[in-house]
């Protein structure tokens, strides 16, 4: 299978008057034609800065990105007119209707008038956006518009998207729609990168999944790979009943919040919902998920961070 894009060592560095931050630091990826690439990390573990330079929007101050074989440096016009990208917190033009922002889009990319109305038409069928084609934009809400970038996008013949949180602030069947219109994409073999919060949507979606941290990827795999990652199988959420200390005992202990996680093997498990029965405590127990994953990867992290603030 030939690679969409390809990233070498690649790395950005944000510089101002007397600082620099490095956005990211030497990142390699490969995202397969027709796959679908997860981007995951906390707030600033460069998700958007990867997205703006595969998309052509900001130059790499190290090494290279190929989109479709092409340079997105040297070649910024091969690759522009095969890409389509909705940027984090974009918002469409407000004086057009959602049918006239699609079909605009799509015959600003070359499309043909009609054949860019029926298209526009059917995408709004599919993101549930019917009952508001034709309200001016700055009428809808704010799940509303966004949903009308997915279908803007999604109705073109961009043979790469990236989608940056695309369901951000979506309620939970506006966040179903957007899922089965990236599937949509996918099964015509087009390749997505997407940027999630939502842990449960980047292992729903992902063939693969990148997790950043300050800029570096941390974790890379299928989104099963990912979750073998981590060295305990269970994860138990406990609210009341056990002192941290006590956790420790059984495993590795991160606090999030109020809420301590253990995670451990079975028979630690076990014992613990035992012990948490006849004590009356507050706990939950389960395999873990990549959001433990996640808490896991960073959440040692997490904690000096808060500590370091407080
Ligand atoms: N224009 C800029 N100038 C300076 N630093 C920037 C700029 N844009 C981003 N950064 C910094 O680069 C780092 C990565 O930011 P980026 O927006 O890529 O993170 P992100 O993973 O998309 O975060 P979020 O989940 O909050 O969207 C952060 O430390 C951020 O402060
Ligand atoms: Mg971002």
């Amino acid at each position: 299978m030939t690679d969409a894009i390809v990233a070498r060592g690649l790395g950005r560095r944000y510089l101002w008057r007397g600082g620099a931050q490095d956005a990211l630091v030497d990142v390699n990826l490969r995202v397969p034609a027709g796959g679908l690439l997860g981007l995951i990390g906390r707030n600033g573990a460069g998700k958007t800065t990867f997205v703006r330079v595969a998309s052509t929007q900001l130059l790499p101050t190290a090494g290279s990105v190929e989109v479709l074989g092409h340079d997105v440096v040297s070649e910024v016009g091969a690759v522009r007119g095969r890409i389509a990208v909705i940027p984090q917190e974009s918002r469409p033009l407000y004086w057009l209707t959602p049918q006239e922002l699609v079909a605009y889009y799509l015959r600003m990319r070359g499309g043909a008038r009609r054949e860019s109305e029926a298209k526009a038409k059917e995408a709004l069928r599919e993101l549930g956006l019917v009952p508001w084609a034709h309200t001016q934009v700055n009428r809808l809400s704010g799940g509303l518009r966004r949903r009308a970038m997915v279908a803007m996008v999604m109705a073109s013949d961009a043979e790469v998207v990236f989608l940056d949180e695309p369901t951000t602030g979506l309620d939970p069947l506006a966040r179903r729609s957007v899922w089965s219109a990236i599937r949509k994409a996918v099964s015509e073999h087009r390749t997505v990168v997407l940027t999630t919060h939502y842990l449960d949507e980047a292992e729903a979606l992902s063939d693969r999944i990148a997790l950043l941290e300050h800029g570096r990827i941390l974790l890379e795999g299928t989104p099963r790979e990912v979750a073998g990652r981590v060295r305990y199988p269970y994860r138990v959420a406990v609210e009341s009943g056990f002192t941290e200390e006590e956790l420790r005992s059984y495993g590795e202990v991160s606090r999030i919040g109020d809420r301590l996680l253990l995670f451990t093997h079975e028979p630690a498990a076990r014992e613990l919902t035992r012990k948490g029965l006849e004590r009356g405590a507050r706990i939950s127990l389960g395999p873990v998920s990549l959001e433990d994953v996640f808490v896991q990867m960073v959440g040692k992290d997490f904690e000096s961070d808060s500590a370091e603030e407080a």
